[in-house]
Formats: C-alpha cells, structure tokens, sequence
C-alpha cells in the first residue's frame, strides 16, 4: 500500500495537535547530535538510555515507519536497521533543503538534537527481516547487484556509515528512489549514484529491487 498527499494531510493535522508534547520537549538544553552519537558509541549505558527514549520521541514518525522501523507503507522507507550516522545526514538534509520531501523537510525542524540522536539510535538498534521471499528475478538481480552496486553498499548490502542499508527496503521506495537518482529529478543528487543507475539500465531496476528486498 502506498501513502497518499491527503492521508499525508491527515497526519499533519493530527501532528499539530499532538505538537504540545513535542514542543515542549524541543525546549530542553539542545546538545549537538552528531557529537552525542560518538559518546553513546563508546558508552553502552549512554547508548541504551538513548534507545529508549527514542521509542518514546518516535511516537509520531510510526505512523508511517513503524514502532521498529519498519514501515507501513511500500513508497515510505524503513529505517531499522540503517546505520545511524545515515539516518541523521538525512535528517540534516531533509533540514538544509539538500534533500527535498516538503513534509519531511516540515517535519524535521520540530526534533531537538537529543530527539535526533535518540530516535536514530533506537531505528538503527531494530531488525530487519527480508520482506518477501525472493522472487523469479531475484537471481538475475543478485549478479547485477554485486556488479553494480556491491563496492558502496556491501556484498550483503547492509551499508554502513556512509552508505544506506538496501537489505529488506520497501519495494516502492527502492524503485521510486533509483528512478528518481536515473532521471535527476531533483529530489536529491548524488552523483555516482545517478552514474550506478545508469549503467545498471532502467529495465533491469525491477530485478535488483527484487533481489534487494527479499534480502535478510
Ligand atoms: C506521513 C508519513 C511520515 C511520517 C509521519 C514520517 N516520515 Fe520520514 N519519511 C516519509 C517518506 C515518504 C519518506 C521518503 C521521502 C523521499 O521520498 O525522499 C521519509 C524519509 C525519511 C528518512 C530518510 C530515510 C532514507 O532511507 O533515506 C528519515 C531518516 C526519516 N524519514 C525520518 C523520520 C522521522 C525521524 C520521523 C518522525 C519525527 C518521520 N520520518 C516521520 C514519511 C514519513
Ligand atoms: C559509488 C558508490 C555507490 C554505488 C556504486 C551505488 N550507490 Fe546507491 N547510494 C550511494 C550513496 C552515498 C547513497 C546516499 C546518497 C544520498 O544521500 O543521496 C546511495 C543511495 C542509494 C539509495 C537510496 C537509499 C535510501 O534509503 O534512501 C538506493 C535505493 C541505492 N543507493 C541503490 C543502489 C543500487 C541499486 C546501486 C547499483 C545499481 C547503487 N546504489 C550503487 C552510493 C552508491
């Protein structure tokens, strides 16, 4: 099921009555999320006050990612899983206007700095269980995939800090997004990744979203 501008529309309303709780939250001593990331990656107790408080600060972004990142709606990504330093250049970028959804660029600007660091640890820390199993063109993906797309995203395609987990993703959200990197649409740019998508061809997208989301 994919979502649609006026269920979008629906959760804003509801958003801004809920904004009290947040707003209230947004207030508290900000402390930049980046530098509390590096502390809670040496400091476990750090790291699972984090964690849950990020269930809590989530309440809101469930609505479409899920309670564990995984989301409920095949054109919105699932963030478990994803490597947190990934999650939260996407949240900055959402913010400088780098990367362009106008309900998530909205969105982003209510979440304080430990909001930041708390819900992208606690996305990160979730499994990922493959979506579906895989499908008649999932082989055929899996070749291109290691030809392709392996030296950024790894051979078992779990990312890392620089580069976005693929392993389980929504199947919309893949097509939609290599599209969007093939035509530069303008959503986002990120030049080799448009060079990658075109040299996979368009007609071969399908079977390495295939193979990719019915990855563990
Ligand atoms: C109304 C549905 C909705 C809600 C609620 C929502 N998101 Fe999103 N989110 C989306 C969609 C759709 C995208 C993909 C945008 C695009 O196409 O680039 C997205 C993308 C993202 C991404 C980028 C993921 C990636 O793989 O690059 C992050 C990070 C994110 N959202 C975090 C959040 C957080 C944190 C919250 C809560 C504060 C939240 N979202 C609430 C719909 C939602
Ligand atoms: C040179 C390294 C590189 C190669 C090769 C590459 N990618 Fe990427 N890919 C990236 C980076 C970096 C990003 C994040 C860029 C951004 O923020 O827009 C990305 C983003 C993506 C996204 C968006 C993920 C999300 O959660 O929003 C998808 C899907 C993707 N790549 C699939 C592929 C596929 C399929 C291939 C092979 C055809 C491929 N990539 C090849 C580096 C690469």
């Amino acid at each position: 099921m994919r979502i649609s501008q006026s269920r979008i529309g629906s959760f804003v309303v509801r958003f801004l009555t809920g904004c009290s709780l947040i707003c209230a939250a947004a207030s508290a001593a900000a402390e930049n999320a980046a530098e509390l990331l590096a502390r809670a990656a040496q400091d476990t107790a750090l790291h699972q006050t984090l964690v849950a408080e990020g269930r809590k600060a989530a309440f809101f972004c469930a609505n479409c990612h899920g309670e564990a990142g995984i989301s409920k709606f095949s054109n919105v990504p699932n963030l478990a899983g994803q490597h947190p330093a990934y999650l939260l250049r996407q949240i900055e970028a959402f913010l400088s206007g780098a990367r362009k959804d106008e309900f998530m660029q909205g969105l982003m600007k209510v979440l304080n700095e430990r909001e930041k660091a708390s819900i992208v640890l606690m996305y990160a820390s979730r499994p990922v269980p493959p979506l579906h199993p895989p499908g008649p063109l999932a082989a055929d993906g899996a070749r291109l995939y290691q030809q392709h797309c392996a030296r950024c995203h790894l051979v078992d395609a779990h990312g890392s800090k620089d580069f976005p987990r693929l392993a389980g993703q929504q199947t919309d959200y893949l097509k939609i997004s290599l599209r969007r990197y093939l035509t530069q649409s303008g959503e986002r740019f990120y030049a080799p990744m448009t060079a990658a998508v075109t040299q996979l061809g368009e007609r071969n997208i399908d079977a390495v979203v295939d193979y990719l989301s019915s990855r563990p």
